[in-house]
């Protein structure tokens, strides 16, 4: 049995977990098979170039960030234009045949998920894994990269946490997360963040500020040490303002951009500055949360999704993604599930249990 592996999308910690754990697997359980690496992506699928992995390969990389396979972006909506010859798709099909593959592992998020989906309607064999620092893909419950990013991201806000308390400012943290807040989320909850801004819940320059007057009013002398008032506010950077959220997402843009924002958290803290009198700043966390060692809980689902993927393979279970269903592996069919998005819920209970310690979203 013939079996490639590729990592495509941004990449995250446990990449590389993964592909232990699916070689590691096969080479104890499947007889003569032979593992190859497809480097980059689809984009060495479409140029039809892969790689021998042997056993020793795999050795010591457990808790290596990053991918030994590389990655790249190749966008969905252009898998299927014709442009001089075959498209994207068609490539790839034929080098999946010509590399004389019997599976094909794509380890990668939502877009690399669509595309897996379009693979195996055309003939190949595909076995979907969930990466993502976003925890954004549909149909399991945690996406590995996942906690490794919450982890970083909360120990970067309680670094922040100590300049705003020394300086008594409001500091906005940015981290990734541009259709999902899970990251900011679980991320600001735990780091004991006074708001958290999400793309599922649209929130008001107003509303921020009012929060951020009030509570300095509150604010008393303490008489045992000396604190000054400060704020964290944890922002997705896929945050958007109640004002914004009935233009589209293209005209969102271009607005930031006349501005010479991607994001609106420069914005917000020049609006808080000037309205509350509070000396404002703001951190982008961004690739530090995508990078680095796994942690534990990370090695350990990339090792139980990765087995389990080439467990399905040894099987002859194809078109499929692994996912995570409570304390189980399970796989939900990869057309079942591409094209949807796993978002906050506005009424779920970390939301509301947020709220009920005191959490503002800037919505209300
Ligand atoms: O991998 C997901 C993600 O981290 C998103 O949260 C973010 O919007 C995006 O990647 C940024 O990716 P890049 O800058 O690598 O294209």
């Amino acid at each position: 049995m013939k079996l490639g592996i590729l990592t495509s999308g941004g990449d995250c910690s446990g990449l590389n977990a993964v592909i232990r754990a699916i070689g590691l697997y096969a080479f104890e359980n499947i007889k003569n098979v032979e593992i190859v690496g497809i480097p980059d992506g689809y984009s060495g699928l479409i140029s039809g170039e892969c790689f021998q992995l042997k056993r020793d390969d795999l050795n010591g990389i457990i808790d290596r960030g990053g991918t030994i396979l590389g990655t790249s972006r190749q966008p969905y909506k252009m898998m299927t234009v014709a442009e001089d010859g075959p498209t994207r798709l068609q490539e790839m099909c034929a080098n999946y045949k010509k590399m004389g593959l019997d599976c094909l592992f794509t380890l990668g998020g939502a877009g690399t998920h669509k595309t897996a989906a379009l693979l195996y309607s055309e003939g190949c064999n595909v076995i979907g894994l969930p990466k993502t620092i976003d925890n954004d893909i549909f149909g399991t419950d945690v996406t590995f990269g996942f906690q490794t990013a919450v982890e970083t991201a909360t120990e970067c806000i309680d670094r922040i946490r100590t300049t705003a308390a020394g300086h008594g400012r409001t500091i906005i943290v940015e981290v990734m997360g541009n259709k999902a807040g899970w990251l900011a989320l679980n991320a600001g909850i735990a780091a004991g963040a006074d708001m958290i801004l999400l793309p599922e819940i649209p929130f008001s320059e107003d509303i921020v500020c009012d929060f951020i007057s009030k509570k300095k009013a509150k604010s008393q002398p303490n008489g045992q040490r000396y604190e000054k008032p400060y704020n964290i506010i944890v922002a997705a950077e896929g945050a958007v303002l109640q004002s914004e959220y009935k233009f589209k997402k293209r005209d969102r843009a271009f607005v930031r951009v006349e501005r010479g924002e991607t994001t609106i958290t420069p914005h917000l803290a020049e609006v808080i500055g000037e309205r509350t009198g509070e000396e404002t700043r703001s951190t982008v966390l961004g690739y530090l949360q995508r990078g680095g060692t796994p942690c534990a809980f990370d090695r350990m689902l990339s090792t139980r999704l990765g087995g389990y993927a080439a467990k399905l393979a040894a099987e002859g279970t194809f078109g499929v993604s692994v996912a995570v269903c409570g304390d189980k592996i399970t796989f939900n069919a990869l057309a079942e599930i591409a094209g949807k998005y796993k978002l906050v819920d506005p009424d779920g209970e970390r939301v509301s249990m947020a709220r009920g310690i005191g959490i503002s979203f800037g919505d209300k």
